[in-house]
């Protein structure tokens, strides 16, 4: 399948009016324009608190990234008026998704100048890009974000929660098993090669994850300008007993100098292929000579790090918020995955953009695939998902009689009513739609969010290993 070229899609319109009418010029930038486009990344790199891009970094700084779409908002009265006061970058990438992938508008470098926060401008963006890639056909969009109250009032929900660990390797220990193979250095160009190779191959195995780009895996290397004291980037690999590759690790330690025991080894990346390179990469960070600390983040919240450590209080485990979802076209988002059971159930849905706002029908089959339909608010049904697998074939017009959340006269409560920040935050099954209930957050009919709950948890837990 041919995958949509973001930079063909034009500014959105509506933003694009709204914003002229406060004197503000929302465009694409020329990334053929080399200067154009550095002063577009002195201004993300601003707005991410970074220094002024100068020197050798300015030859990589200047280097767009194949296939991205740059936005910039500029402001023609100001001293700089080249330099954008606020960016957004923007491109198609599979996302995968439990039994295959799906092309999303992965959103980046969302920057507003201080000069210009609180007037709306990130607001005008966000919406303009999610028009912008409903627009163009994408059923869903993804980000990660530096702050988790920014993107729910557009609709995005944490869909793909990642985990931190601190392990006291002392305390901690080591209980793995001995694998065949070995465990070699490698140059950081190596590292970088490894690395990407690794994640392309295991990308498809769980939800979350989207494709990576070189310059990514060079930042993980320590080889991008962006890095500081990169040089401190150590690689190793786990290669089997065939001699194939299976895993790479980029880490630092950082040395404790008044006790040379303590130090502290920092996981920058990890990406392992099969049980034998997990144990093989943890079990060379956590036995590492003068290492007190372990530290690592962005790995999947079943890390099997807690079952190789002989003692799992020594190894401490912090879950938190990651990928961001919001899904834009409901039926084809919902029926690009497959199910872990059977369902059918109605939702209610409302969307501050409008784009998905209704009433809607799924209906999950025995073998994992769903169909979606629209149902007239007016005729909307409830009661079809209570009992789960069962009854897939029922229009279910009965029940009549309760007020629906729609507060249309006659309408009858659909078995769950949430914001399409919520179904996005369960579409990958990373958030439990039985805890939303429970939180107030959705409301609904418990047998009902218990099944559809049931459906979307895949086998494993959804993942995403990089910042985007
Ligand atoms: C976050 C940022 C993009 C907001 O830009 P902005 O133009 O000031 O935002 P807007 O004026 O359009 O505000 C939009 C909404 O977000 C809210 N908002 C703005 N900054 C916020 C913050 N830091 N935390 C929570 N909400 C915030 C506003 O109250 C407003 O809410 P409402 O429209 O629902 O009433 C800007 O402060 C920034 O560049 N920050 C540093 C870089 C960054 O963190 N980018 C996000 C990358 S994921």
């Amino acid at each position: 399948m041919t995958r949509l070229n973001a930079p063909s899609v034009p500014a959105d319109p509506t933003s694009k009016e709204r914003l002229a009418a406060r004197g503000l010029d929302y465009r694409t930038v020329d990334t053929a324009d080399r200067d154009a486009f550095l002063n577009a990344m002195q201004a993300v790199t601003r707005g991410f608190l970074g220094p002024e891009i100068t020197g050798a970094a300015v030859a990589e700084e200047s280097e767009p990234t194949d296939g991205r779409r740059y936005l910039g908002i500029f402001d023609a009265g100001l001293a700089q008026p080249q330099v954008p006061v606020a960016t957004i970058d923007s491109w198609v990438t599979p996302l995968s998704v439990p039994g295959g992938d799906l092309d999303m508008w992965a959103i980046s470098g969302v920057t507003v100048a201080g000069t210009h926060r609180g007037r709306g401008i990130a607001r005008a963006m966000l919406e303009g890009e999610l028009r912008a890639a409903a627009g163009a056909g994408l059923a869903i969009a993804g980000l990660t974000v530096t702050e988790t109250t920014l993107y729910g009032r557009y609709g995005f929900g944490a869909a793909v929660p990642m985990s931190t660990w601190t392990i006291d390797t002392r305390r901690a220990g080591w209980a793995g098993p001995e694998v065949d193979g070995r465990v070699e250095f490698v140059s950081r160009e190596q590292l970088a090669t490894d690395l990407g190779d690794v994640h392309e191959r295991v990308r498809t195995r769980r939800g979350g994850e989207i494709a990576a780009w070189p310059r990514r895996w060079r930042q993980a290397a320590g080889l991008s300008t962006s890095v500081k004291d990169g040089d401190h980037v150590r690689g190793v690999r786990y290669v089997d007993a065939d001699g194939e590759v299976r895993g790479a690790l980029a880490y630092r330690v950082i040395e404790n100098e008044r006790e040379f025991t303590q130090s502290r080894l920092n996981i920058g990346v990890l990406v392992t292929e099969n049980p034998d390179a997990a144990a093989a990469l943890w079990g060379y960070a956590v036995q590492h000579a003068l290492v007190a600390e372990v530290t690592a983040s962005l790995r999947p919240i079943d890390d099997p790090v807690r079952w190789l450590v002989r003692d799992e209080r020594g190894a401490v485990q912090t879950i938190r918020d990651h990928g961001w979802l919001r899904i834009l076209d409901l039926p084809r988002a919902l029926e690009s995955r497959s199910y872990a059971t059977a369902a059918d159930v109605t939702l209610e849905v409302t969307d501050p953009l409008g784009l998905t706002s209704g009433t809607w029908r799924v209906r999950i089959a025995p073998d994992g695939g769903a169909e979606v339909t629209r149902l007239p608010a007016a005729v909307a049904v409830g009661a079809a998902g209570a009992s789960g697998a069962a009854g897939a074939g029922d229009a279910g017009t009965s029940g009549a009689g309760d007020a629906g959340a729609s507060g249309a006269p006659g309408a009858i409560a659909a078995d769950i009513r949430l914001g399409i920040a919520e179904l996005s935050a369960a579409y990958l099954g990373g958030t439990p739609l039985t805890g939303l209930l429970a939180s107030g957050r959705i409301a609904g009919e418990p047998a009902a969010v218990a099944a559809l709950d049931a459906a979307l948890r895949p086998a494993q837990p959804p993942t995403l290993s990089i910042w985007y």
